[in-house]
């Protein structure tokens, strides 16, 4: 029982991050050299998949190109004797996987987009990632983790994790009957909720495995909060049919859809980048040392 095809959502408009995302995607930004497509793919190859499926929209061509050969670079990069950065090109996409890539003609919301993957998923269970939720799954990514929830019980498994109550009015939220430690059986789902309406402080994040009755679901499901087919909606539905599982994946996410939640991921990943790591902390530390002085000099400026 392994999940073959990955889906990545990657039409939405960004709006939280113009004008960076007025003409290029938000997945091709990156945490220090990698943009965050990429990040997803690793973690779906390593999970296992063999197939990725991208919905894309407009502005979205840098994310296809990203993933294509790139025949005069790498021509480049072989004639010039630059053997590391060839390799880091060609590593890319490794050998045995293929990309397939949708256009949703229209952003009418994460449903929509996932049931566009319908004619390349087939029936088959399959998972979603939302590129912008980079998640640093420390012992192991957290794809792998929930394939691990999968091959125990077989059925769709989300992942969330707890959240401040205030902040349930930027998630889907669960209510769950405990299964086990981390691990529980949805009995509701509310998208963005106020936090007093909320059914709890356990939100869905960025990471889906899916059966694929979910697509006849999202079919019959009608346009819900922001005018947008909800996937939440249709996973609602689901659980009146079929065991739907949240998973309390262990690691650290990154809210890079927003801008603090994509700074915090820069720091952090370049705090742990080989190549950066050392020089880096040592800017950082000289720089927060410094922080308080500079602004006493500043207020005695003024
Ligand atoms: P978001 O809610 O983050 O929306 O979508 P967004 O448009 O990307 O960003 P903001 O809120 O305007 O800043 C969650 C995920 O669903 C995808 C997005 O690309 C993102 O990965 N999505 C959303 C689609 O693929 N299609 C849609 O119609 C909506």
């Amino acid at each position: 029982m392994r999940i073959r095809k990955a889906v990545f959502p990657v039409a939405g408009m960004g709006t939280r991050f113009l004008p960076a995302t007025k003409a290029s995607a938000k997945e091709m930004l990156p945490v220090v050299d990698k943009p965050l497509i990429q990040y997803a793919v690793q973690e779906a190859i390593s999970a296992g998949a063999e197939e990725l499926i991208f919905i894309t929209g407009r502005s979205k061509n840098s994310i296809m190109d990203h993933f294509d050969k790139a025949y005069e670079l790498e021509a480049e990069l072989a004639q010039k004797g630059k053997e590391a950065l060839l390799q880091t090109v060609q590593e890319i996409l490794p050998p045995g996987i293929t990309c397939i890539f949708i256009r949703q003609a229209e952003a009418l919301g994460l449903g929509h987009a996932v049931l566009c993957a319908w004619p390349a998923v087939g029936d088959e269970d399959f998972s979603v990632i939302l590129a912008d939720d980079l998640i640093d799954g420390r012992l192991r990514p957290c794809l792998a983790q929930m394939q691990r929830v999968y091959q125990e019980y077989g059925t769709s498994v989300i992942a969330c994790e707890r959240i401040p109550k205030e902040d349930t009015g930027s998630y889907g939220v669960v209510e769950v009957q405990p299964v086990g430690p981390g691990l529980g059986e949805i009995r509701r789902i509310v998208e963005k909720p106020k936090p007093e309406e909320a059914p709890s402080n356990i939100a869905v994040v960025g990471r889906y495995i899916l059966t694929p009755r979910i697509f006849k679901l999202i079919q019959s499901t009608p346009r819900g909060k922001g005018g947008e087919i909800q996937l939440t909606d249709a996973i609602q539905a689901m659980i009146q049919e079929q065991t739907v599982l949240a998973y309390e994946f262990e690691g650290t996410r990154y809210d890079c859809g927003s801008k603090l939640g994509y700074l915090k991921a820069n720091v952090e990943y370049g705090l742990k980048h080989p190549e950066l790591a050392t020089e880096f902390r040592d800017y950082l530390g000289n720089l927060t040392a410094n922080w308080g002085q500079g602004e006493k000099s500043d207020a005695r400026k003024k």
